[in-house]
């Protein structure tokens, strides 16, 4: 191809930015091509484009209701008259290839399929689930695994994944709370935006280069009680505000795909709001690439009770905005009739499929349909050794210390007997987490392999499990009683299982299981020491001798290396620095509970609890608060320092604070800022958490850490949606968690007015 000059898509088209095209440089001849290409296209070729189906070439079992084409022959005929754009959820080069070659070589224009996948939290080698990962709080970790998992999957012959979830999440009876990175809208909006960094790298032209598809566009975490695929009722101010910042930080990040939401929002489902998806999306938000239904959802607009039939369906799908639909095949069906019949424009379909021409261009597909398509990369690069280090390392910093009382970090050349009681200590069907479907089953180390690998002495180490999942297991609470008064500690392996958190997995109550709340009851009257190991997507309220345990770790799932992982925290050859994404509250009641609420009129102040908004049967606080997470050393935070009180428009205030190891052991530890505004014309959290900074120190170092604020830092959705920063007096807090921390204030002065 002559690659005379380069050019800004946008501006070569003219009015293409009104399109919503991508913002991608593009040489000349390139967007000729497209251009050609769609002159000489027929309605049927269009849709085809349009249109997204299950892999048949090399079934997977997506997690989903089976839909659509499963046959690979059908499917076959289908892509040879260009009838499909994208296949998903498949992986193997050899499969890929066949699909491609149909494509490339037997349809009429040749256009090369694009594959797509989904993968979460890793393809063979299993990183932690996203919420996991969170509790980082360190975006560089999330890019870093985000690039192995792209490494992975290209070589497995995907070209986009189906990845990040950049839902706030802030009622943990929802499932798919455990795919994204929390309750907070900046934790959030940094490690989408890193996530979108990794797996694209830099050239999107790369083999290695994976294109991401943040989702679900929009507010899909604020479905009402956390009921999956529920309804959101919410104002426009707080869908600005809370859900679509971590989609603006994913698009700026570079992402060229979103997916609209299965659930519908203030009566709109999302697969057919043309003002979210075309006014909001592209309009304000100035997005340039394509939009995936998700599974079968313009379908499911009969259900929602928005569309009369399935003609209907795809006639508001595509009016609303979403240019690829995935499964139902509505558009291949359909849409040729909706244009003949004038009932949807030929222009709303040429700019749909424009926009999805332009991101298999900007990948290079054209010129190369086989890149991502190679056996040799896909013997050498997936599951490497490389990517198991960095799993370890990945989980062991995605463990979170949410109490002490001195018994950990075992030494364990100390000989103590230690028992491993609960259903997760041999267990290996629950190690990855929800979303690893591609994974090899049973490749992931448990708990007691992990343990025994690091211990001297491997029979010291003694293992029951005492109750399944979700029951009891005949004589298992005896079994493990005995084994625990003959141990000198007490690991207690529980939780929730795979399958109880993900998609589809709402919970009315976010409690440990009453099978194993049992046995963890039976073991803490042992009065042995106990330290609990928590496996969840969720954060849990915790009763009884779980939370009255001596020491308590949240492993969430922590994919392939879990049992390596938690057996270096326990024995401390990892010092533990996560910090908990979501906050525990103290019984499921709370939920939606999040540490950035309001304060009402009626806050409880002083433990008075009369005609407070409080429950009457529970404390307002988390039993664990969001940002909380402990370390074996103590850092102690002194010398908070502003340059100056007062921030004029368009100042900077700078913002230092003393971090210092005091204890005996090299550890990590997060500074977390977090703001109020006293007084606003659209009240404000009581806490906002603004930045972070991670900082490691050696035993008796001190380190002095700055933070810059600025009026955008201070700025909220005001009342009729606009973004505003309002003059007055703001509180700032530098501390460990969400709660206590070292206070000061500043006063915003509006433009006009003098300093001082
Ligand atoms: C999920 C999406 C996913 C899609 C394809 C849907 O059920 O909501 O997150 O990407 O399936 O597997």
């Amino acid at each position: 191809m002559t690659m005379h000059r380069r050019a800004v898509l946008s501006g070569i088209l003219g009015g293409a930015a009104a399109f919503g095209l991508p913002r991608i440089t593009f040489a000349a001849g390139e967007v000729q091509r497209v251009d050609d290409l769609i002159a000489r296209m027929t309605i049927e070729e269009k849709a085809g484009q349009m249109t997204c189906l299950a892999d048949a070439f090399r079934p997977f079992n997506p997690p989903n209701p089976q839909a659509g084409i499963q046959d690979e022959k059908r499917l076959s005929e289908e892509i040879r008259k260009g009838r499909v754009g994208c296949l998903f959820n498949g992986i193997g080069v050899a499969g890929a290839r066949r699909a491609q070659e149909l494509a490339v070589k037997e349809s009429r224009l040749g256009i090369p399929l694009l594959f797509a996948g989904d993968v979460i939290h890793g393809l063979k080698t299993i990183f932690p689930v996203p919420l996991a990962e969170a509790s980082s709080f360190d975006p560089e970790l999330a890019r870093s695994t985000a690039r192995a998992m792209a490494v992975e999957a290209t070589a497995a012959g995907l070209h986009l994944t189906f990845a990040p979830m950049a839902d706030v999440a802030r009622d943990q009876r929802w499932g798919r709370v455990v795919e994204g990175s929390g309750e907070d809208v900046t934790l959030t909006a940094l490690l989408s935006a890193a996530r979108v960094h990794g797996f694209q790298g830099r050239d999107l032209r790369r083999a290695d280069s994976l294109l991401a598809c943040p989702k679900h566009f929009a507010a899909y975490g604020a479905v009402a009680g956390g009921l999956e695929y529920g309804s959101v009722d919410i104002s426009d101010e707080t869908l600005r505000e809370t859900h679509l910042p971590p989609f603006a930080a994913s698009f700026a990040a570079g992402a060229l795909t979103t997916m609209a939401a299965f659930s519908e929002i203030n009566g709109v489902p999302a697969t057919a709001d043309r003002a979210l998806l075309t006014d909001t999306l592209r309009g304000e938000m100035e997005f340039r690439g394509f939009v995936f239904s998700d599974y079968t959802a313009d379908e499911e607009l009969i259900a929602h009770g928005y569309a009369e039939d399935e003609r209907d369906a795809a006639r508001l799908a595509v009016l609303a905005g979403v240019d690829m639909s995935m499964q139902s095949g509505l558009y291949i069906r359909y849409l040729p009739e909706l244009v003949k019949s004038g009932a949807v424009p030929m222009g709303t379909v040429d700019v749909a499929v424009r926009r999805i021409l332009y991101v298999k261009l900007a990948m290079g597909l054209f010129d190369n349909p086989w890149r991502s398509l190679d056996e040799e990369a896909e013997r050498t690069r997936i599951a490497t050794p490389a990517h198991r280090a960095l799993a370890r390392d990945a989980a062991g910093r995605s463990i979170v210390l949410l109490k002490n009382s001195g018994v950990l970090p075992i030494d364990p050349s100390q000989g103590q007997k230690i028992a491993l009681i609960g259903p997760f200590g041999e267990d290996r069907d629950n190690v990855y987490g929800p979303w690893a479907f591609y994974g090899d089953p049973g490749k992931g180390v448990d708990l007691a392999t992990g343990l025994r690998a690091a211990l001297p002495d491997a029979a010291k180490l003694a293992v029951e499990p005492g109750c399944g999942m979700d029951g009891p297991i005949d004589g298992g609470i005896a079994r493990a009683v005995e084994i625990a008064k003959s141990a000198d500690i007490v690991l207690l392996a529980i939780g929730e299982s795979q399958t109880m958190s993900g998609e589809a997995q709402s919970r009315t109550t976010i409690e440990i299981p009453a099978a194993q709340q049992a046995l963890a009851d039976a073991i803490g009257a042992t009065g042995k020491p106990v330290v609990v190991l928590l496996r969840h997507g969720r954060a849990l309220a915790l009763h009884g001798s779980v939370a009255d345990a001596q020491a308590i770790l949240a492993t969430w799932f922590l994919g392939s290396e879990s049992g390596h992982a938690v057996a270096d925290v326990l024995f401390g050859t990892v010092n533990p620095s996560g910090k908990l994404p979501v906050s525990f509250p103290w019984e499921s009641g709370q939920e939606p509970f999040f540490y950035d609420r309001k304060s009402t009129g009626r806050p409880v102040v002083d433990n008075r609890t009369e005609y407070r908004a409080r429950y009457t049967t529970t404390d307002n606080s988390a039993r664990f608060p969001f940002g909380h997470g402990l370390s074996y050393t103590e850092f102690v935070l002194d010398n908070l320092k502003l340059s100056d009180s007062a921030m004029r428009w368009d100042d900077t205030v700078e913002i230092s604070v003393r971090i210092t190891n005091k204890g005996s052991r090299r550890g990590s530890e997060v500074a977390q800022l977090y703001i109020r505004d006293r007084v606003a014309s659209r009240t404000r959290p009581i806490r906002e958490l603004k930045a972070m900074q991670r900082v490691s120190l050696s035993p008796g170092e001190s380190r002095t850490i700055h933070f810059s604020l600025i009026r955008k830092d201070l700025e909220f959705i005001g009342q009729g949606s606009k973004r505003i920063a309002e003059p007055g007096m703001f509180d700032i807090w530098v501390g460990q968690s969400s709660t206590g921390g070292l206070h000061t204030q500043i006063e915003l002065y509006a433009a006009a007015l003098p300093k001082n």
